[in-house]
């Protein structure tokens, strides 16, 4: 049975006593590992090193293959030195060359182009003699690092040669991770959930959110239901506001043919944002499991209310400068339009409508080219009434704020005022930080490294399920709807390294609200 979000039951010795405890394995049963998309960008930079640091911890099974599939011509040999350059220049961990040399010895290469039918039948047979030479057991993890335009194709192309099936006479396991985005909208999510399931069952197929493989955002749960004190506090009784916030540097950094199609709602909002939404406004499940966490994010995203047109501000960056660096505009950037529409910056104002929400609003904004990285849920609450310090503050007390710091410098802060020491009475808002480096002494890995061992453990629970995905969609055709019926006329309309559109600013200055200094 899938189990428990993050709490395995083995336990590791751990090298360094001071995180005894804290090194939790388990090991996933023989499987081959197939990889359509072998040799792109997502394979090079992130698939491989987590699998190579995966291996490097000991946590991939003792017997494990990787098949790389894509049409350039590699032999297994020439594939693994590929891949060793991209390992070398993207792993969280140096990698050590006798290390290195054992984990390539279980990667294989298989050329064909997986937009083609006739491929498939020599794909099923190299498996069949890879798993008979060795063990591998029929389990099989398919990724699916392809353009989505292939992911109904490739997947009834398994299905044809028995390559999708569980159970019957078919000896192992067959699971399917699907890279995002996953649909463009609620009618092509829909499209693609169907032609899925006609061939899968739900819990074969892993679609993948990276932002749930990250420590912060698994820790968002534990934070909220392991601990007393916050679950009284996290209501609309004492939260005034909750602002989520993920914020770039970057621009499109060579990807402005996905992005023009896509833009900052369905990049970021529609599946990352809306996954921290859910993860700090849903109710406690009744376990850590699949699918009552996923249950209760899917009620939560339901009970959003529809989004008001006064409540979502777009915008795209102009020319500016990031870090005392020139930058060009998102309409300079290689590959797209001189005209494009295409937001770079979108803020959101949304309203749960429940017992729990009903009255505090959740202010979303997320964009490219912004100041700095930045990712971070803050909780904003009531102010407490200002009667007894009325002449010792200038401008009034400030909010509590409780800021979950999901990247860089990962940790929580909790914001409350305090006595600036000395004969008189003066307050001010100081920090109390709790910072995971300095706690764990580790950085966190990598989001693939936990997500690969998930669906290789058959543990879902950090996968959006289908009608996860079409709640978020529900909610966010519309936006996308009427921001498309409205071509903007004033983009660009921030110029890169300012903090977005001056009416973001406005959204919340209408309630008498800032967006907090992050
Ligand atoms: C990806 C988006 O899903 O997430 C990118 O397609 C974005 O545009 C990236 O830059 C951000 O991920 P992270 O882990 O760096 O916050």
């Amino acid at each position: 049975m899938p189990s428990v979000l993050t709490f395995p039951t083995e336990t590791t010795t751990a090298e360094n006593p001071l995180r005894a405890g804290l090194r939790l394995q388990r090991t996933p049963e023989p499987a081959t590992i197939v990889i359509f998309g072998g040799t792109g960008d997502l394979t090079e930079r992130k698939l491989m090193p987590a699998l190579y640091t995966l291996f490097a911890e000991h946590l991939l099974p003792p017997r494990f293959t990787i098949l790389g599939t894509a049409r350039r011509l590699f032999s297994d040999e020439t594939y693994r030195n590929f891949l060793e350059e991209a390992v070398r220049a993207h792993a969280r961990i140096q990698v050590v060359d006798a290390v290195w040399q054992s984990f390539a010895r279980n990667i294989f290469y298989e050329q064909g182009d997986f937009s083609e039918k006739a491929e498939y039948s020599e794909l099923a047979r190299r498996l069949w003699a890879l798993d008979a030479e060795r063990g591998t057991q029929g389990n099989r993890l398919f990724y699916l690092a392809t353009p989505p335009r292939f992911f109904t194709f490739i997947i009834e192309r398994l299905a044809r040669v028995s390559l999708a099936a569980e159970g019957d006479d078919k000896p192992g396991w067959a699971r399917v991770i699907i890279e995002k985005p996953f649909g463009r909208d609620l009618e092509s999510a829909r499209r693609l959930n169907a032609g899925l399931t006609q061939v899968l069952k739900e819990d074969q197929i892993y679609r993948i959110d990276h932002y749930l493989g990250k420590e912060t955002v698994q820790n968002i749960l534990v934070f909220r239901f392991a601990n007393g004190i916050w679950e009284p506090l996290w209501n609309r009784q004492h939260i005034d506001q909750v602002q989520i916030t993920v914020a770039e540097t970057v621009g499109v950094e060579g990807r402005a043919s996905f992005y023009e199609e896509a833009g900052a709602l369905r990049d970021i909002v529609q599946n990352h944002m809306m996954q921290l939404l859910a993860l700090t406004a849903m109710e406690p499940p009744i376990a850590f499991a699949a699918n009552a966490v996923r249950d209760e994010k899917v009620k939560v995203m339901r009970a959003i209310l529809p989004v008001d047109r006064q409540d979502i501000v777009r915008g795209q960056y102009g020319p500016g400068i990031i870090a005392g660096q020139e930058v060009p505009g998102y309409r300079q950037e290689e590959g797209v339009s001189l005209q494009s529409v295409t937001p770079t910056y979108i803020a959101l104002r949304l309203q749960i409508d429940n017992w729990r929400w009903a009255g505090v609003p959740f202010y979303l904004r997320t964009g490219k080219r912004l100041p700095k990285r930045v990712t971070e849920i803050a909780i904003v609450f009531k102010k407490a009434p200002t009667a007894l310090f009325r002449e010792r503050t200038s401008d009034g007390l400030e909010s509590n704020i409780l800021a979950m710091r999901i990247q860089p410098d990962e940790g929580i802060a909790l914001r409350f005022a305090a006595k600036v020491p000395g004969p008189t009475i003066r307050i001010r808002s100081v920090d109390m930080d709790f910072r995971y480096g300095a706690s764990f002494g580790t950085a966190p890995p990598e989001a693939y490294e936990r997500l690969l061992l998930d669906a290789l453990l058959g543990d879902s629970t950090l996968f959006i399920r289908g009608d996860e995905a079409l709640a978020s969609w529900e909610l966010l055709t519309p936006v996308l709807q009427r921001l498309e019926a409205e071509p903007p006329t004033d983009f660009p309309n921030y110029p890169a390294g300012s903090w977005g559109p001056i009416s973001a600013d406005e959204l919340l200055a209408r309630e008498g609200r800032k967006w907090r200094r992050v």
